[in-house]
């Protein structure tokens, strides 16, 4: 008997067998058409607020990039006013650039930015587990103005979980607070010139602050 009696089914032919995988290339390319019409007409300027619908697929795809068991770890370090204040510092330093130090978003970079920085008092924010927020400050969010902070071991952990404790606060910080928290906000070279400037000239030493941070004259050649 040859091969050919014990088979009596015919296979399926190239066309049959590979139809599904055809088909979702075909979806898939449908898809990247309609991104790259829409990006055309739409442009690829930051400033536009995402739709409802990319808000929605994002944070999805966000959450499902988490693995369920970092999702479900639990803040270590217990709620204490020193390591709130110690989350508070390091926010006022690090994150407020973007977040503000209120952690509402509504900062030159945060709402500049695509995605935007979000309003971390909303609750869409809030009901994040304690682990995703770790997460996602640990090692950031791809695509987005979000960057990984700490150490990719565990060297910085204790910092990154003070400053969960300090997002569960947020809703509850007072403007006070946000305005005590300035005093830790990093300034550029040039603010700290202004800065400067302007307590010379409160305390009646040096030039108004406008003429001392005037561009300095080019220097004249020397003569030969
Ligand atoms: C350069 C700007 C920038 C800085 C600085 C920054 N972030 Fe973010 N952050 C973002 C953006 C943009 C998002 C939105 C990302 C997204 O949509 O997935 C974000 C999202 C987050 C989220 C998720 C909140 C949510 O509801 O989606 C957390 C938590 C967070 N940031 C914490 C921090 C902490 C803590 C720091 C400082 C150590 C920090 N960020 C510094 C830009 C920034």
């Amino acid at each position: 008997m040859t091969d050919t009696d014990r088979d009596p089914q015919p296979r399926p032919s190239f066309l049959r067998r590979h139809a599904s995988a055809g088909i979702l290339l075909l979806g898939l390319a449908a898809v990247g058409a309609a991104a790259g019409v829409w990006t055309t007409v739409h442009g690829i300027s930051t400033r536009d607020q995402p739709t409802a619908l990319e808000t929605w697929a994002a944070r999805g795809l966000r959450h499902a990039a988490i693995p369920q068991r970092d999702r479900n770890l639990v803040n270590p370090i217990p709620l204490s006013d020193a390591a709130l204040e110690e989350g508070r510092m390091h926010w006022a330093d690090h994150c407020a650039l973007c977040h503000g130090n209120d952690g509402r978003g509504n900062t030159e970079i945060g709402r500049n930015l695509y995605p935007k920085a979000p309003d971390m008092t909303a609750p869409v924010t809030q009901r994040l587990s304690d682990g995703e927020l770790f997460s996602i400050i640990k090692n950031g969010v791809r695509l987005t103005g979000m960057p990984a902070w700490g150490s990719p071991s565990h060297a910085e952990d204790d910092q990154t979980w003070k400053l969960v404790l300090f997002i569960r606060h947020l809703p509850k910080a007072t403007p006070e607070e946000c305005d005590r928290m300035k005093a830790m906000n990093p300034i550029s070279p040039m603010q700290q010139k202004e800065t400067q400037a302007e307590d010379d000239f409160l305390n009646g030493s040096g030039d108004t602050p406008s003429a001392a941070l005037a561009p300095a004259p080019t220097p004249r050649k020397e003569p030969r």
